[in-house]
């Protein structure tokens, strides 16, 4: 079949390089793609927000399915545009409708839905510009530190952390008041602080049968120790060791089996990855955020332990089979590095050339912001290739994608180099 990814990352590198490999796929595009994908798929330059364009797409090559990489396009509705188009609604799309893409783009749905299902998570109030003044109420009743998050999609840098009450006070106006966020911060939810150690799990689900793919954990802050600035993942682990069965079997049992069953309650269809963000407080799991999406990079770590085919599962997912799949993963742990520019997640330059990837040996190397220029492979973001191994242990993963780092360049690179240091 035809096929077509939306996006642009390393998480869509990785997709195209996995579903390549399945004897389903005769011919794979990438919108827009980078220089990765550029390599085993033919990119087209439109952007994952504009549907129109994408309909010409996907009816100029008969695309018979979709594979959605980031959140935008379907919180804004491109599953429920395809639907409601005579012309693409035998199109399979993966990802979720508009209605249940709320649990990544609304905090305040997000938690409802937690609270409405008894799904462990952090207590919470969610405020608006017209009851501020509550809002400095409640976050006096709260202990340091104070964790506000703008209900809507704020590029990931809506959630704060503050440890002072005068500082959380200030921010809580600058996003109702000032719109600190834009819209995305009209309503702001504000939490208990969750003391623990963060893990994903990520669900895959036609929206009556899930199946649970492999645990990660991604380093989000850009300097090592996870200290500086947030970034979208500075590197990734597959499995997270301290996930042991007896914990995956909690998360199993308190959260996934309530999480489908409630989407099947609220009738909210979903049909692709749900991504949940744990945090293990004490022995028990509890939610901070849900995505609707694949992590990145936590892509470029779960889908290569992932045996069966990727195209299979897709199809199965569409035709609401899923029950009949079996997921085989691979034992070996992966794990996986980011290189980014220098300056990232602040400014940075873009149009360096990146040398030495013909001399990497026994990684994989995912391209995110990388393009091809003139034959070169040039920067062209903030995060630049995920350089992504195997290993009997992760630690043996880890050196070997350190090694290969050693032999690739470019102008300012930057990467952290204690990717597993906490586990
Ligand atoms: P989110 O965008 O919801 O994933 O939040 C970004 C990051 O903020 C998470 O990855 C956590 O590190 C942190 N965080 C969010 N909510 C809480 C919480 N209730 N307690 C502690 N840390 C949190
Ligand atoms: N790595 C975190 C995310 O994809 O949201």
């Amino acid at each position: 079949m035809t096929i077509l990814i939306l996006g642009s990352g390393g998480r869509e590198h990785t997709f195209a390089w996995k579903m390549v490999q399945s004897p389903l796929c005769d011919k794979l595009f990438v919108a827009p793609g980078n220089s990765g994908t550029a390599e085993i798929a033919t990119n087209i330059n439109i952007k994952v927000t504009d549907f129109d364009a994408i309909k010409t797409l996907v009816l100029e090559h008969n695309i018979e399915m979709v594979v959605v990489g980031p959140e935008d396009p379907l919180v804004q509705g491109i599953h429920d545009f395809f639907l409601n188009d005579t012309q693409l609604k035998h199109v399979a799309v993966i990802g979720p409708q508009k209605a249940a893409a709320e649990l990544e783009g609304s905090k305040e749905f997000a938690k409802e839905f937690l609270f409405r299902h008894h799904i462990p998570t952090a207590a919470y109030q969610s405020f608006s510009v017209d009851n501020v003044e509550e809002g400095y109420r409640f976050l006096e009743t709260l202990k340091a530190p104070y964790v506000l998050k703008a209900d809507g999609l704020a590029a990931g840098k809506g959630v704060l952390i503050l440890n002072d009450l005068d500082e959380a006070k200030t921010e809580l106006k600058s996003m109702l008041v000032d719109a600190k966020f834009g819209d995305a911060s009209s309503k702001v939810v504000i939490e208990e602080f969750l003391d623990g150690i963060e893990l994903s799990c990520f669900v895959l689900t036609d929206g009556k049968n899930y199946k649970i793919l492999p645990t990660a954990k991604d380093y989000k802050r850009i300097g090592e120790g996870d200290t500086g600035l947030n970034t979208g993942g500075m590197g990734a682990v597959s499995p997270v060791p301290f996930a042991t069965e007896e914990f995956l079997n909690k998360i199993e049992e308190r959260i996934v089996k309530p999480t489908i069953n409630g989407l099947i309650k609220d009738n909210l269809p979903y049909k692709g990855f749900v991504f949940i963000g744990l945090i293990k407080v004490g022995d028990d799991p509890k939610v901070i955020e849900y995505n609707v999406r694949m992590g990145d990079p936590e892509t470029e770590v779960v889908l290569p332990r992932l045996k069966t085919d990727l195209v299979e599962i897709f199809k199965a997912i569409s035709e609401e089979r899923l029950n009949e799949i079996d997921i085989e993963i691979d034992d070996r742990a992966a794990t996986t590095v980011m290189l980014v520019s220098g300056g990232y997640p602040e400014a940075y330059e873009k149009g360096k050339e990146i040398t030495g990837l013909d001399q990497v040996e026994g990684s994989i190397p995912f391209h995110a912001g990388a393009l091809l220029k003139e034959g070169k492979v040039v920067t062209s973001g903030g995060r630049v290739m995920a350089i992504t191994s195997y290993g009997n242990t992760y630690q043996e993963a880890i050196k070997k994608s350190y090694q290969n780092i050693e032999k690739l360049h470019f102008d300012k690179m930057n990467y952290r180099k204690d990717i597993g240091f906490d586990l």
